[in-house]
């Protein structure tokens, strides 16, 4: 029989209440996500404003859609056999029973969103940017996460190739305006609705004689999504692929005047391109120009910077009537580890040269509301309110490299007064409180 538990000590006193155990947990952010520490912040912050900066001269409108959506607009828009819906998004069920997904990609949250907001009665074409957090249940390694982070611009609403190309122009401003000039374009167009479904039928005649000579994958890729078997990069597979049928041999008259003129523009503003006719992208939907931005001229790295096309189906695919679009998205810790490897230095923020140092009660609710005084006039001031001891609070202004510490004890509290010390030289000199704005503002000038 189990027994029963004591409920008082030995002496009849009743034992003291035992303090309840914490099940340990295990203190690591889940596999392939990762934190962004401070002081890691730098790069994405600059990122965010030359991203910013790119959408305000180019004339795109910010649009920020739910992280999670119904997952029926990624089966159909991203495409039910991409390794996308197949292996790679977060699907959940509410308690309201409704299947939502995790964004996987912006682009079909986005296209809901313009179908639903009603922007076809818009000025045409809209043009729309987007930054944040995206999920892929991916196999995490090197540039590949879990939780990542997309700079994702559309152009929905132009059938012309001044659009294809306005999409690539303002990636590449990015990566310029961040410095990085050492990176590679590849463009391919996959056709159409009337020239891809031909070229298809003969991609498929030509492996299905040597389905013996590619990988397990392709060979799932042969029944499921046959344009992905252009861009294994098994080397077993891609002797295969080198003699296989060229989509460009195929486009239709429109597709190949397009993906010219394309081409022309790019020459014309003297953006170089290689030209991939393997380069077929991983999601469904699209149509015409494909491209993706690489670090190298070799596409077998780390990953692509950047990718998109064309995807003149999709609305019409999910409801709207037929309009052409097209856009792109860029992974920003690609773009962030790129920066680094090539050493392109970001300023950091500059420190406040003021630090403000509070003793006692009194002193302290004085220096809050003067801190905030400081920030209303736009003078940045470093503080460290938690400390109690000048010392240390002397110590981390010198750490921060302030100019002027000011010092506010019970003191000067009471005296309606404070201590302006020159860091450098030492020297002190009380003014009156109502009086040291302006005479930061003095000595910060000189
Ligand atoms: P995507 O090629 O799937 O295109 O992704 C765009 C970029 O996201 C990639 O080039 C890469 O930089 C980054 N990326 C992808 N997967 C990962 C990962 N697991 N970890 C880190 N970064 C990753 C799209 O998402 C399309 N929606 C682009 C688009 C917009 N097409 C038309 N409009």
């Amino acid at each position: 029989m189990p027994k029963k538990r004591k409920k008082h000590g030995r002496r009849g006193r009743p034992s003291k209440p035992r303090k309840p155990r914490l099940s340990k947990i295990k203190v690591q952010a889940p596999k392939g996500t990762h934190d962004i520490l401070p002081e890691e912040q730098k790069y994405w912050d600059k990122l965010r404003a030359v991203v910013a900066q790119a959408a305000t001269n180019y004339g795109f409108g910010r649009i920020d859609t739910p992280v999670f959506e119904d997952v029926r607009l990624y089966i159909k828009g991203t495409g039910q056999n991409t390794d996308i819906v197949q292996k790679e998004i977060y699907t959940f069920k509410t308690k309201g029973g409704e299947q939502l997904a995790l964004r996987p990609e912006f682009t079909p949250g986005i296209v809901r969103a313009y179908i639903e907001h009603g922007m076809k009665n818009l000025p045409q074409p809209v043009k729309l940017c987007s930054i944040g957090p995206v999920f892929r249940h991916d196999k995490p390694q090197a540039g590949r996460y879990r939780q990542f982070h997309q700079i994702n611009f559309e152009i929905i609403g132009d059938p012309t190739e001044v659009s294809d190309v306005q999409i690539i122009q303002t990636f590449v401003s990015i990566l310029k305006r961040l410095n990085l000039k050492k990176f590679t374009i590849f463009i391919n167009s996959i056709g159409c609705l009337m020239c891809a479904p031909k070229y298809k039928k003969n991609l498929l005649s030509y492996y299905k004689k040597r389905l013996n000579r590619v990988c397990p994958e392709c060979r799932r890729r042969f029944d499921k999504n046959p344009l992905r078997l252009l861009d294994c990069k098994n080397e077993k597979c891609k002797k295969v692929t080198n003699e296989a049928p060229q989509i460009l041999d195929y486009l239709c008259d429109e597709c190949r005047l397009h993906f010219k003129k394309v081409l022309e523009i790019l020459d014309d503003l003297e953006i170089p391109y290689i030209l991939n006719p393997y380069l077929v992208r991983g999601l469904d939907y699209y149509t015409k120009t494909v491209f993706e931005v690489w670090e190298d001229k070799d596409d077998s790295g780390q990953g692509a910077l950047l990718g998109g096309g064309r995807y003149d189906n999709l609305v019409e695919m999910f409801k709207g009537k037929s309009t052409p679009a097209v856009g792109a998205a860029a992974g920003m810790e690609r773009i962030i580890s790129f920066l680094k490897k090539q050493d392109i230095k970001i300023s950091e923020i500059e420190k406040p040269k003021v630090f403000m140092i509070q003793l006692g009660e009194l002193g302290k609710r004085k220096s809050l509301k003067l801190f905030d005084e400081f920030q209303r006039n736009g003078i940045k001031v470093g503080e460290a309110f938690s400390k109690p001891s000048i010392k240390s609070q002397l110590k981390i202004a010198d750490k921060e490299g302030a100019k002027i510490a000011l010092i506010l004890g019970q003191k000067e509290a009471l005296e309606d007064s404070i201590i302006i010390r020159d860091m450098v030289s030492g020297v002190q000199e009380t003014v009156l409180i109502e009086k040291v704005i302006n005479e930061v503002k003095k000595r910060l000038k000189q």
